[in-house]
């Protein structure tokens, strides 16, 4: 066995901390089937004095992260603080000394991914990231090695454990998105200001990400179009149900005509579709390819160790290569249009309120009509005051359905256009 691996690892939180353990209770397993012995050289964190639930030698915990980046008897440096600075510039720093980086620092990528890459290409080192995008489940990997000879046609995700528990919680409970967002609050799963998950940030990021990896484009978080989940009612989730559908919020990456779409939204899966037993706080992500056809990942997208898991294989992986004197590359991102969500195409579900007397229904076709919209199902339900017409389209383009849609709520007759789903097919 030669020398160890020294490694610098930035933040000791929750996947830090984690990964600290796992190096500790794994080191002489992996040692003995890779060569490779790890080393926990430094581990920078921001206060000194915090309770970790790790012990580590003395003179291993710093505050100084630069430092870490900057001593010279450190190999490798892992970045687990987050966000996008100090960790840009200390990744930087590492990549201009010739160390690899593992992180799983999803914003960041998602926003300064192609400097990044540029800089450990330039480098010839890796800058691994596994973790970043759905926590403990390997995809980036596959993606960029397995899949490298494949054609990806389109990738769908739920990418977000937060927003999954809610709905799950809604689907199968009959609980309001309030209700399922308290509880996914009081079990941790989600934050006290849960924007970021519930309005589809978070899942977009990942989407920029895996939109860059599959299919080899610098795609960044602000190409990607994104709606959350905070409009959906229990009602939505009940003719969805009625309907043979499931409500997920998809992270959803396409490839149509050289430009790449990329969004986020709430859609009906349906129940027949292997994403829609994806339950709780799990991820899951379903990829089709040319020559593969269907392919799904599925695990925990998030939380310490499995999280820690995906860290530590690119660590591995990252220290085989230096002493290899190699690098892993996603080789050149290429500036490639992004397809505006004006033009994505797919089935649509609408419910609208309307008056309850004759004509309406040619009203309200005629507009479909005009927009070149064409119904695939619908039904008319209730009376009076609760009359309700609920189509679902055949596939159309979301510039003419947002069309439909404006001219519908002209409609004197029609009172309330109640909700507007996609429909994945
Ligand atoms: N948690 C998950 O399930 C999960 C899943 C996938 C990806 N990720 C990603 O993994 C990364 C880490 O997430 P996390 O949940 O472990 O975060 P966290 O619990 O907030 O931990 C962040 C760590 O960074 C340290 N830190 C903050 N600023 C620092 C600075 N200037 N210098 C040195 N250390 C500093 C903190 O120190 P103190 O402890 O002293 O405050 C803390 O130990 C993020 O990029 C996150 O997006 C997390």
């Amino acid at each position: 066995m030669g020398q160890p691996v020294r490694v610098g690892i930035l933040g000791c939180g929750n996947v830090g901390g984690p990964l600290v353990e796992l190096l500790q209770r794994r080191g002489d397993d992996i040692a003995a089937r890779t060569g490779l012995q790890l080393e926990v050289a430094a581990v920078a964190v921001r206060s000194a004095s915090k309770e970790r639930g790790v012990e580590l030698p003395h003179g291993v915990l710093t505050t100084d992260a630069a430092a870490v980046v900057n001593d010279p008897t450190i190999d490798v440096i892992v970045e687990l603080i987050g966000g996008i600075e100090p960790a840009r510039s200390l990744i930087t720093q590492a990549l201009e000394a010739r160390k690899p980086v593992v992180t799983g620092n999803k914003e960041l990528l998602a926003n300064f991914g192609a400097e990044l890459f540029d800089n450990a290409h330039l480098a010839g080192v890796d800058l691994l990231f596994e973790a970043a995008v759905a926590g403990g489940i390997p995809l980036i990997r596959p993606l960029r090695e397995s899949l490298a000879g494949e054609r990806i046609r389109r990738v769908i995700g739920i990418v977000n454990g937060t927003t999954n528990y809610i709905l799950t919680r809604m689907t199968e409970e009959g609980v309001s998105y309030g209700d399922a967002l308290a509880e996914a609050q009081s079990l941790g799963y989600a934050e006290r200001d849960p924007t970021a998950d519930v309005e589809g940030f978070d899942a977009g990021a990942k989407a920029a990400i895996i939109a860059s990896i599959a299919f080899g484009a610098r795609v960044v978080a602000g190409d990607v179009y994104h709606e959350g989940i905070s409009g959906i009612t229990e009602a939505d989730i009940a003719y969805a149900r009625r309907l043979g559908y499931v409500v997920k919020l998809l992270a959803i990456v396409e490839s149509v005509d050289n430009a790449i779409g990329v969004r986020v939204h709430p859609a009906m899966v349906p129940a027949s579709h292997p994403l829609a037993s994806v339950r709780e706080s799990y991820n899951a992500v379903f990829i089709e390819g040319e020559a593969v056809e269907n392919l799904m990942f599925y695990g925990r997208g998030a939380g310490g160790f499995p999280t820690a898991s995906a860290v530590l294989g690119d660590l591995i992986d990252a220290s085989a290569n230096l002493r290899k004197g190699s690098s892993a590359t996603i080789g050149t991102l290429a500036v490639t249009p992004i397809r505006p969500i004006d033009d994505a195409m797919c089935e649509y579900y609408l419910n609208l309120e309307v008056a309850d007397r004759p004509g309406v229904l040619a009203a309200v076709a005629g507009v479909f009509g005009r927009h070149e919209v064409s119904i695939r199902t619908m039904e008319q339900e209730g009376l009076g005051d609760e009359a309700r017409l609920i189509f679902i389209t055949h596939v159309a383009r979301e510039a003419d359905v947002q069309a439909t849609l404006r001219d519908l709520r002209d409609l004197d007759v029609v009172d309330r256009v109640v909700s507007l789903l996609r429909v994945i097919s």
